[in-house]
Parts: C-alpha cells; structure tokens; sequence
C-alpha cells in the first residue's frame, strides 16, 4: 500500500489540525497508511517520532488549535544547530533525514508550513524525496495562493482586540497603540484595521512618517474625536529607519525577531502629542485559539487535495486557494519571494478612502 509521511513546520497557526486530519482520512479512505513526524523535520532524526496515524488519533481534533503533531523553527535538515565544545554549529543532516524517509518507506511527504519550511522541502525536493507542500502561516506572505490557513482566525483575533480597545480608548481620550504580528507583510494589520475601523494603519510596506501621523492625531481631535485607534505591524518601520523590508524582499533577513515597534511608535509619539497614549502587543494570541470555520474549511481540503496531489504523482506542488477553487501551484513559484502589499494596491487606496491614515 501507499505510505505517506507528514510534518508541519515553523510556527503554529490554527487550521493544522485540520489538514492533518483531511490529509488522514483522505489517505485512510485509499487503504494508504499514513506516518505522522513530530516537530517539523527535526522528528527525522528521531525515530520514536515518527508514529503511525491513523483515524483514531484524528478524531476530535479539527476544533483545536496548534498541531497535534508538534513543530519546531529550529529543525532546518541543511542547517542544524547541533552543541559542540559548548558552542552552537550549523550541521547538514539532510542525508539522515532521506535515509529515515527510506527506512521508513515512505512514498511521498506532505509538509505543511510556510515559506521557511516550504524552501527546505523544495531543496529535499531536488535532492530526490517526492514532497507535496501546503502553505500555513498566519501572515500570509506566501505567494501564489489566495489565502494562507490561519491568517482568517489571526486576522479575527486582531479585530476582536480592536473593538475591545476601541470602547477604553474613546472612554479615556486616549491613543491606543495594538501591535500585531506578520512579519515583513502587513497583512493582518491592515484587513483588521479596515475591520476594526481603526484611524491609522502602518504597514512594513508604507515606511511612515511620524510627523504626519501627529496631523492625523490631532485633526481628529479637532473634529471632537479625542481618542484615536492605532494598529501597527510588527515589521513596520519610520521613513529612513530600517530596511527590514528591503532585505526581505531580496531573499534574506537581518531581523529574525521583530516586534517592540508599538513601544517606539509611543515613545516617539509621545514626545509630540498631548494625549495618553497606551500600547498592547497581540503577540502569540493571535497563533492561538479554535479555528475560525474559514480555516478549517480550506484547511480540511488543502489535506484532501495534498492527498490527490500525491496520488496524482504531481511532487513539487503546493496546494493553493484560486478564487473558489482549491488547486496547486509549484512550491518553486510560491517560495521566490513574499507576498506584500502593494502600497498604490486596491486594499491601500480603499482604506484610505474610507478615511484611515497609512502613515504617510
Ligand atoms: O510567522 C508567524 C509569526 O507568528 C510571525 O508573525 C512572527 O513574527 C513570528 O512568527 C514569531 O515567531 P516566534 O513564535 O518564534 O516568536
């Protein structure tokens, strides 16, 4: 019978469970048997990791977030961190992750994950495992699919927090600063600052300017409006301040950890304006949580189209959104480079019709 082997990789969003779950019972249905490995690739290296599934250890789990399987950012097979003399070295160990894959007879490898994971399996791809990818992250940066599984029940999450600051700022004539994740895109800040109706929205994409974000502050005030709703991406940064973004956009990144930008924004902010000015940072609440019925919907079909893919022996596609169709795109194409906003798009100038200021 057809033996499929199956990870999910980098960080962890909801939805995984879903797939797992679609990839199982797709499989289960063919008479395949199929091998979960724990925490990303790093489970190759492990044996006891690499555990049967099947509909029993499924059941129950499309409603939970996180991955029954377990992930891991550390586990890159052509770079891993392995301890000698106390010191840190990057090891390839992408030889014993093909010779598990052998031993455990695997015929093809689903891996779940986004661009970082997805990269990994397109170099294992070339080097002779048969892999089908399906794309994850609650950013959705990821090229050539509509939507990424995960970023509807993160998005949901930013807004929830948005209305809930929206009461305490206007109660107080504050400044309420909520930083959200995504990366090098600004993608969740924007859609749940439109949702949330926040008044200013600054995106990595939009390097913005402080001076005119005051303007924007103070206007409002003007107009009897003392209080002001702030939603700024993890990755954003003032014109001529870092060049995060630049470095993302061809290929590499400085940055591994972002985040803190609410705090500068305050501080620089607060030198200008009068008002109390307050910052959340979302952090991981928005990885977490039950999956929106978004995500578990095209979560649940990605897995059962990962599982065509394989059957159909088209190795080195990703499964991807198309307007309402769930189809597959090559894992090279997806992982060329991200999916940024376009700062003169659609999305931009219709938030900025709808009055919100993108800073700049
Ligand atoms: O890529 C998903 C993501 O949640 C980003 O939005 C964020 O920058 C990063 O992962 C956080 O990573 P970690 O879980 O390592 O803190």
């Amino acid at each position: 019978a057809t033996k499929i082997g199956i990870l999910t990789g980098g960080g962890d969003c909801p939805g995984l469970n879903a797939v797992i779950r679609g990839v199982v019972k797709s499989a289960v249905g063919r008479g395949w048997e199929v091998v979960g490995i724990e925490d990303g690739f790093d489970g190759f290296l492990h044996p006891e990791k690499c555990r049967p599934l099947g509909l029993e250890e499924v059941r129950g789990i499309l409603p939970r977030g996180g991955t029954i399987l377990g992930t891991s950012n550390r586990g890159n097979p052509f770079a891993f961190p392995i301890m000698r003399e106390g010191k840190v070295e990057l090891v390839d160990v992408s030889d014993e992750v093909r010779s598990r894959i052998v031993q455990l007879g695997l015929d093809a490898l689903i891996v779940v994950g986004g661009d970082g994971s997805l990269k990994i399996a397109q170099e294992l791809m070339r080097r002779g495992v048969p892999i089908v990818g399906v794309p994850k992250t609650i950013d959705n940066d990821l090229l050539e699919t509509d939507v990424t599984f995960g970023y509807n029940t993160a998005l949901e999450t930013a807004t929830d927090a948005l209305d809930k600051l929206h009461s305490t700022a206007e109660s107080h004539h504050r400044v309420m600063v909520l930083e959200v994740m995504g990366r090098y895109a600004g993608w969740i800040a924007l859609e749940s600052g439109i949702a949330g109706g926040a008044d200013v929205i600054l995106i990595p994409e939009i390097p913005y300017d402080i001076d005119r974000i005051r303007e924007a502050i103070i206007a409002r005030c003007k107009r009897g409006r003392r209080f002001s709703v702030v939603v700024v991406a993890e990755g954003a940064y003032p014109k001529g301040g870092n060049r995060v973004l630049k470095e993302a956009a061809g290929g590499k990144s400085v940055v591994e950890r972002l985040g803190g930008v609410g705090e500068t924004l305050s501080r620089e902010l607060g030198g200008v304006l009068e008002m109390d000015i307050r910052v959340t940072v979302l952090g991981h609440l928005q990885r977490g949580g039950t999956p929106s019925t978004f995500d578990r919907c095209i979560g649940s079909r990605f897995g059962v189209k990962a599982v065509e893919l394989v059957e159909a022996g088209a190795f080195g596609q990703m499964v991807c959104l198309k307007g309402r169709h769930i189809t597959s795109v090559s894992i090279e194409d997806a992982v060329r480079s991200l999916n940024l906003i376009d700062p003169s798009g659609e999305m931009v100038r219709h938030a900025e019709a709808l009055g919100i200021m993108l800073g700049r």
